[in-house]
């Protein structure tokens, strides 16, 4: 089968990767030329465990090409895939320019019976909408409709593609269900299930199952914070809670928020759409608000930390004014370096208004943050990051930070303060190791009090 995917972005570009992995012909299509160009070049412009390999592999052997003129790209396809960004607008819809525009571009060029699926996220009645604007730029093309929404994460997108718990597809009629189950008929004989429903429940169950899982990250930090307020342990709240089966571990460990391309921007696109339809959805509605409430909370929390740890290391000046902050992370996860939406971009502003410097480590992500940072001192690891600075910040659960030499490091620091934002590590462990630690939900040494006191 030949597929053509239009956006080589993080879904774009896996999702053609994966097709040509699993035996398809694919056309990777997009207009940013230094993209394509560094396809051609074997360079991947993104970073994504495993995705080089399979490009690489891929493309050696002939089923799959990189190229801007899209037009072409579609000539010849059994379904073309629009995987284009959507970003949120000011009121929270999603901006559907791009998906319009590739339809434009696309419709002349269609040979009759493809498929053209919108893989974006897109809101319900977007399928419908590509549709007109496909029949009015090109009225006598033949062509289907499908929706097939993606649940790949970042920084395991490609074994998420491959190994998905779930496909959804939305068909608009018999023969787009016949292609979007052949194209698929590897992973439904692997036992993945594959549900084929109508187009517009296929857009609304993208929304669904992100809005939940975003509910699911703000609960736990919520919890998190109670248990601060009350001297629990969130750890074992969560591993507790999520050992009933009917809610699960995933998504169940505190941080700085959700973050990410997704989450913020679907939970609004959510909210809007349920507006419309004047069908308000409450709990998104909450969820949101509970995840900024949430960041800005943890700022002031920072900001106070610190300077209860200087007050206790006999510092004279507690301000931030001029202290040397470190940031050990800038993703708004780990094994990505995508930095959309994460919470370095909210706590960064917040310590330069105060006066603090800043320097910052992240293993991906420095190119990305430094286009929209410039002014933080960027750092070639760890050790330089960290030494001579008045606190640490960890932002991003990199798994290489877990296995940091603490000890060394706080050594180097001008004072070892450290505020973990993603709960790495024992706070009875690194309080054994002289740092001040401060993490979430996590009362000091609650255990060792516990079981140590007879
Ligand atoms: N990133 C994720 O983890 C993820 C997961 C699931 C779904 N999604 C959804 O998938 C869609 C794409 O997201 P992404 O993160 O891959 O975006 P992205 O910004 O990484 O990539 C989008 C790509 O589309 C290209 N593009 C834009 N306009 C174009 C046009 N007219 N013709 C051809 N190419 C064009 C851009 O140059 C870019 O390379 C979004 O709707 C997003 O919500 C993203």
């Amino acid at each position: 089968m030949n597929i053509t995917v239009i956006g080589t972005g993080y879904v774009g570009l896996v999702t053609g990767a994966c097709f040509a992995h699993i035996g398809l012909n694919v056309t990777c299509a997009d207009i940013d030329k230094g993209k394509i160009d560094a396809l051609n070049a074997g360079r991947i412009p993104i970073y994504e465990p495993e995705l080089e390999e399979i490009v690489r592999a891929s493309h050696k052997q002939g089923r799959l090409d990189f190229t801007t003129d899209v037009p072409a790209a579609v000539k010849g396809a059994d379904a073309v895939f629009i995987a284009v960004g959507t970003p949120s607008m000011a009121d929270g819809r999603p901006d559907l320019t791009a998906v319009i525009a590739v339809a434009r571009t696309i419709a002349p060029a269609l040979d009759p019976e493809t498929v053209v699926v919108v893989k974006s996220t897109v809101p319900v009645g977007s399928g419908a909408y590509v549709e007109r604007v496909l029949r009015e730029t090109a009225p006598d093309a033949v062509f289907s409709m499908a929706s097939n929404p993606e649940f790949l994460r970042e920084g395991c997108a490609v074994q998420d593609f491959l190994n998905p718990d779930r496909i959804v597809v939305g068909v608009g009629d018999c023969h787009a269900r016949d292609v979007m189950t052949a194209i698929y008929a590897p992973f439904g004989q692997d036992g993945v299930p594959v549900v084929v429903t109508n187009i517009p429940t296929a857009e609304l169950i993208k929304y669904a199952a992100n809005a939940f899982l975003a509910a699911k990250v703000a609960y736990i930090n919520e919890m998190a914070n109670l248990c601060d307020a009350v001297g629990a342990d969130v750890d074992q709240l969560s591993r507790a809670i999520g050992l009933d089966e009917r809610i699960g571990p995933a998504f169940l460990k505190p941080g700085p928020g959700y973050g990410g391309s997704c989450f913020p921007k679907d939970t609004l696109a959510l909210t809007a759409l349920a507006h419309e339809a004047d069908c308000p959805v409450r709990i998104v509605e909450a969820v949101i608000s509970s995840n900024t409430y949430h960041i800005r909370r943890l700022v002031s929390r920072i900001e106070a930390e610190f300077a209860a740890a200087w007050t206790e290391r006999g510092y004279g000046d507690t301000k931030l004014h001029g202290k040397t902050v470190a940031l050990l992370g800038l993703a708004f996860k780990s094994n990505t370096d995508d930095i959309r939406s994460a919470a370095s971009l909210v706590i960064v502003p917040h310590l330069l208004r105060r006066g603090a410097r800043i320097r910052a480590y992240d293993p991906a992500a420095m190119d990305n943050a430094r286009a929209l940072m410039p002014e933080l001192d960027y750092c070639e690891s760890e050790a330089d990051v960290l030494a001579g600075a008045d606190a640490a910040l960890l932002l991003t659960e990199w798994p290489q930070f877990k296995e940091l030499d603490w000890p060394e490091l706080a050594s180097s620091m001008a004072a070892p303060v450290l505020f973990d934002l993603r709960n790495l590590y024992a706070p009875s462990t690194m309080a054994e190791m002289g740092l001040a630690y401060f993490s979430l939900g996590r009362p000091a040494a609650t255990e060792e009090a516990l079981f140590s006191a007879r």
